[in-house]
Order: C-alpha cells, then sequence, then structure tokens
C-alpha cells in the first residue's frame, strides 16, 4: 500500500504515477489534492502519517520542486524523504538510507522518468548491514 500526494503544482503527474503503480498491481492512498490550490504542508502531513501509523510502508510527494513536501517531510518523526530527480539516488536512497517517502518536482522531471523513479524506489529493498548504524544515528537526532 502507497501512500500518495500532491500540490497543485504536481497534480499532473501523481495521476500519471497514480496510473503507472496502478497498472504494476499496486495499491495506492491518494491523500489529495484533487488539482485545486493547496499548502504543500497539509498534503505532506496526511501523506506521512500513513507512514508513522503503519498503513502504508512507503509514501509519494509531488509538489512543483519537491523541495516543499521534502522539507516538510523531514520534519516528522519517522520519516526519511528523498527528494529524487534521477533514478541513481532513488535506488541508493532505499539501499543506504532506507528512505520511506520519494519527493519528486513536476515542474522539474517529466512523467517518463518519475514512472522509472517511483519503480526504482518501490521495488528496492534496504541493504542493512554497515548502513543500520548510519540510519539509527540520523533518526536520533530526532530528538535533539
Ligand atoms: C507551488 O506553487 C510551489 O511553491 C510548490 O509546488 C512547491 O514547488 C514548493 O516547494
Amino acid at each position: 500500500m502507497i501512500a500518495i500526494g500532491c500540490d497543485h503544482g504536481g497534480y499532473a503527474l501523481k495521476c500519471e504515477i497514480i496510473r503507472h503503480l496502478t497498472e504494476r498491481g499496486f495499491e495506492t492512498v491518494d491523500l489529495g489534492c484533487g488539482g485545486e490550490t493547496v499548502d504543500y504542508p497539509d498534503i505532506a502531513e496526511k501523506v506521512c502519517a500513513k507512514i508513522t501509523d503503519g498503513s502504508c510502508e512507503r509514501g509519494i510527494l509531488i509538489c512543483g520542486t519537491g523541495i516543499g513536501m521534502s522539507m516538510t517531510a523531514n520534519k516528522i518523526k519517522g520519516i526519511r524523504a528523498a527528494l529524487c530527480g534521477d533514478w541513481f539516488s532513488a535506488k541508493f536512497t532505499r539501499l543506504h538510507n532506507d528512505a520511506n517517502v520519494l519527493c519528486m518536482g513536476a515542474r522539474v522531471i517529466g512523467a517518463g522518468l518519475a514512472c522509472e523513479i517511483a519503480d526504482v524506489f518501490l521495488d528496492t529493498g534496504f541493504e542493512g548491514g554497515r548502513h543500520v548504524a548510519r540510519v539509527e544515528k540520523m533518526m536520533k537526532l530526532e530528538d535533539k
């Protein structure tokens, strides 16, 4: 189950991603918006809540740049959001950082690349090993 959300800047791309993931057999929970003007922090909060309450394993957030969504998501306890505009970063943020939220900028990348990035993000597992302690150190900073 994948939680997904966008602001008005990311609406068209979100529809493409949902279509693509549904074709691939993923179930998505769409937390808005429906194309109307919204504030990206409100949507980021809703999507991240699905991760932190355990109802979804991963989330996808899309705004114009992806920056506002990623900055907001990373303020929420338990969230490791990665802003990705390329396939390599999406792969390695899963392998090394165990990212649980993917952020993308609809005004930055096209739908074809965005779908490829979503695919690799969802298909790649955490490598564990030496990365476990690093992720733990990162998450400890939430208490500071
Ligand atoms: C909305 O115009 C725009 O600011 C938003 O989509 C995003 O790019 C913010 O980071």
